[in-house]
């Protein structure tokens, strides 16, 4: 069978969470099914451990991957890891922002020190991670850029006021993005994941009452998988989804179809 991202080199923002054995993030699920689909791997991360395990994981595995430290807010980091990449591949194909943070406080809980630190992270981590990789981008042609976003970006939410504005700011700024990038050939859409089980959640879907008041939300009764988010990110990533611009992609198990 074709490898589908065959030649193609990957930045993942926040996919430390890759490791074998142990229960993955999106990023890091997609790290792993980028390099069996034949691309190079860029893992990116503030959790430089897991990030460099991760890594070293799938090299081990023989395929390509290497680990950048990057912290999403920082304009410098950015510019820093996107070297790594060229320099290391040549090239860069794929931009995955995956980074994120939660607050979970309802609007008078917030306070302002979150307020600007989620939307840091989701936001201007998307917004730095597009501008900084479209022009590495048009040097060959294009590429594709997935934002992974939430279901919280289209309904509002009573717990997690600034991360569903942060990740509704990922929602518009795609589709912004896509139409001023597609003369490059660069494609920009928003991934929108319902509940999932991954390091993200365990604290929170670790109590059996939350568990049972999401799962009854969900028509199909189950959380997502982080490969099934990654199976999903893949489709966006690889040409198969070559006429998708500005698009929205939910991977919910049916929670907004309600
Ligand atoms: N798990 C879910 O139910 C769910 C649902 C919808 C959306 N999401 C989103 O999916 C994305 C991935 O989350 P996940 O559930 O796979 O968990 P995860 O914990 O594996 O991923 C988040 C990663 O982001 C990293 N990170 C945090 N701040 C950073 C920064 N400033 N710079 C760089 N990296 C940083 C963390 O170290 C972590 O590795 C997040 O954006 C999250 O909001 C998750």
């Amino acid at each position: 069978m074709n490898e589908r991202l065959a030649g193609k080199v990957v930045l993942i923002t926040g996919g430390a969470n890759g490791l074998d054995g142990q229960l993955m993030g999106f990023g890091g699920a997609f790290a792993r099914t980028a390099a069996r689909e034949g691309a190079s791997v860029v893992i990116t991360d503030v959790d430089e451990k897991n990030g460099q395990l991760t890594a070293s994981q799938i090299e081990d595995s023989g395929s390509k991957a290497l680990f950048a430290r990057l912290d999403v807010t920082k304009s410098a980091e950015w510019q820093a890891a996107i070297l790594v990449a060229q320099d290391a591949y040549g090239r860069l194909d794929v931009l995955v922002n995956n980074a994120g943070i939660l607050a979970a406080f309802d609007v008078e809980h917030t306070s302002e020190e979150d307020w600007e630190r989620v939307l840091a992270v989701h936001a201007t981590g998307a917004f730095l991670g597009t501008k900084y990789v479209a022009p590495v981008m048009r040097q060959t042609g294009g590429g594709s850029i997935v934002n992974i976003s939430s279901i919280a970006a289209m309904v509002g939410n009573p717990s997690s006021t600034a991360y569903a504005t942060a990740k509704g700011a990922i929602r518009s700024f795609t589709k912004s993005a896509a139409i001023q990038l597609a003369g490059d050939g660069i494609r920009v859409n928003s991934l929108h994941p319902g509940f999932a089980d991954t390091p993200f959640t365990v604290d929170s879907l670790g109590d059996p009452a939350v568990l049972k008041r999401r799962l009854s939300g969900i028509p199909m009764g189950r959380l997502a998988t982080a490969q099934e988010v990654a199976n999903a990110i893949l489709f966006l990533a690889s040409d198969e989804s070559s006429y998708v611009t500005g698009a929205e992609l939910v991977v919910d198990g049916g929670c907004l179809a309600q």
